[in-house]
């Protein structure tokens, strides 16, 4: 579905993007991981055409996108969960739905009406049914990060971006927030997840890539991922080895 090579990107002088190849395919959730300013922002924005890349292709189902508008390639079912949330507080949480399906009524056919749209995140938060009146800016950080989700689902994309959705989010809330993004994946949806939560994110990926200062070091299975020690060590922590060791599971994949 989405296929990227040798992709470079930056601002200004600074590139960021060292030549980063990857690809997912339909169906698939993909995690990405890596530490602090390691470019994962900077790669789901160059995706979604709001960062023009430097070098490199990205090719959206076999289209090249790499150097279209940022709301063409919303159009063509590729929708963003950008890292922070970005909600506009002061509209009220369906109002921030209906702006989300707008790059989907511009599609055309294929939409499904506002109403059903609306139903179908309701069913995946309803919290935000029972709210769906209050300014967004009410809402606890959990809260925005869904309805953000939400908003990107409005669309109707095919491939979704999500960076860090579990930043700032209360640990009760971020296992809701997984159990809605492990239910899109039941659902077929095509998932590429940014996270610094390498825990969370590997639990529910199928595949990853570990991003160290713009490149990709490391890809594998996720279960292959949890299981390596570099990963271990720097992405999962000490709790993660003891909870596991406890367990006594030859697998890591289990949290
Ligand atoms: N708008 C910008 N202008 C200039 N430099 C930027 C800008 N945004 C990010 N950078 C730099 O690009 C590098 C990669 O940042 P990026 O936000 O992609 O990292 P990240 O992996 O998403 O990190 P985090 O986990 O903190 O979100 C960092 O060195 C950062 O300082
Ligand atoms: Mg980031």
């Amino acid at each position: 579905m989405l296929r990227i090579r040798n992709l470079e990107a930056g601002y200004g002088p600074l590139r960021v993007l060292k030549g980063v190849s990857l690809h997912i395919s339909p169906g698939e959730v993909v995690a990405i991981i890596g530490a602090n300013g390691a470019g994962k922002t900077t790669l789901l924005k160059t995706i979604a055409g709001i960062l023009a890349p430097q070098a490199g292709s990205i090719a959206l189902d076999g289209a090249e996108i790499a150097a279209v508008a940022a709301e063409r390639i919303v159009a063509r079912g590729c929708a963003l969960v950008p890292e922070g949330r970005h909600v506009f507080g002061n509209m009220t949480i369906r109002e921030n739905l209906i702006l989300g399906g707008y790059a989907c009524r511009r599609r055309g056919a294929k939409c499904p009406s506002i109403h059903e749209g609306l139903e179908a995140v309701y069913g995946l938060f309803p919290i935000l049914r029972e709210r769906c009146g209050q300014l967004a800016g009410t809402l606890s950080g959990g809260q925005q990060q869904m309805l953000a989700i939400g908003r990107a689902l409005m669309s109707q994309p095919r491939l979704l971006m999500m960076d860090e959705p579990s930043l700032g989010v209360a640990p009760l809330v971020v296992r809701d927030l997984y159990a809605a993004v492990a239910a899109l994946k039941q659902r077929g949806m095509t998932i590429l997840l940014v996270e610094q939560n390498a825990r969370a994110a590997l639990a529910v990926a199928d595949r990853g890539y570990v991003i160290e200062t713009g490149q990709v070091v490391l890809e594998g299975q996720s279960w292959e991922l949890a299981d390596n020690p570099e990963v271990r060590r720097a992405y999962l922590g000490k709790e993660y080895s003891r909870v596991d060791e406890d367990n006594n599971h030859g697998s890591n994949r289990a949290v």
